[in-house]
């Protein structure tokens, strides 16, 4: 399998979660967030290194240059996750070719199982435009009105949560991030950036545990996830 690296947009504050230090830097298990991510992502064979955008001069970066043995670039994000995300892109290895496949994944991710890396990269990488995991919509959807009634219910069929990792190849990412940049559109994922290209990524079934740290719950969730894995 040919190598491949990986962008961990690490540059957000945690504004949802709460508190002094950025939910990617929160400790479980005597570890920050942050490097139970990078281990998973580690734990494949195939990925090679990582390019983490971090905020300006952030204090709470352990200024890893190698994580697992294997090499960690840090870069400065930007204001929107999107921009971090380009930052990382751009500050790849010049041996990442344009048309090699990049794995983005969130910082605040950290319980991404090998099974489920392996199915993305597998599947993804025979997609001509790139694949993400994700889970089919389970619960009932409402539309909520002003007053905090319901106004209707939405059809799930079709609906799926998007997660990360989001596998594209680096050039064609990185157009896709710089036109929704310039055209002024938030895209919260990569995948949307591709969608507006006209692209159709494959989405590729995930665990649900594969859930991104937003709140403190989510954290004592992971903990208690990890805490069971490990027994
Ligand atoms: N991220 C980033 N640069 C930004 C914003 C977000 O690199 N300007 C990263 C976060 O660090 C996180 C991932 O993108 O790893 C997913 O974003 P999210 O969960 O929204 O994290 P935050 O933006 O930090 O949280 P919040 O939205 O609650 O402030
Ligand atoms: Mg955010």
């Amino acid at each position: 399998m040919a190598r491949i690296w990986a962008v961990v947009p690490a540059a957000g504050r945690g504004t949802r979660f709460g508190g002094e230090l950025p939910k990617q830097y929160l400790v479980v298990d005597g570890l920050p967030l942050i490097a139970h991510t990078l281990a998973a992502l580690f734990a494949h064979d195939a990925v090679e290194g990582a390019v983490v955008p971090v905020s300006e001069n952030d204090p709470d970066w352990p200024c890893w240059t190698e994580f697992a043995g294997k090499p960690v670039h840090a870069c400065t994000g930007g204001a929107s996750r999107a921009a971090s995300v380009l930052a990382g892109l751009r500050a790849l290895p010049d041996d990442v070719r344009a048309d090699d496949f990049v794995l983005v994944h969130d910082a605040a991710r950290p319980n991404l199982s090998l099974t489920d890396l392996s199915q993305l990269l597998e599947r993804g990488r025979n997609d001509p435009v790139g694949a993400i995991l994700a889970a089919p919509v389970r619960d009932t959807l409402k539309r909520a009105g002003d007053d905090g009634g319901i106004d209707g219910t939405e059809a799930r069929e079709r609906l799926w949560r998007a997660f990360t990792p989001q596998l594209f190849r680096r050039l064609q990412l990185t157009r896709a991030l710089e036109s929704a940049t310039t055209d002024g559109v938030e895209v919260t994922d990569e995948a949307m950036a591709m969608e507006r290209l006209g692209l159709r990524p494959l989405l590729v079934e995930g665990s649900e545990s594969n859930f991104k740290i937003t709140t403190p719950a989510d954290l004592a969730r992971f903990a208690y996830e990890r805490a069971q894995r490990d027994c």
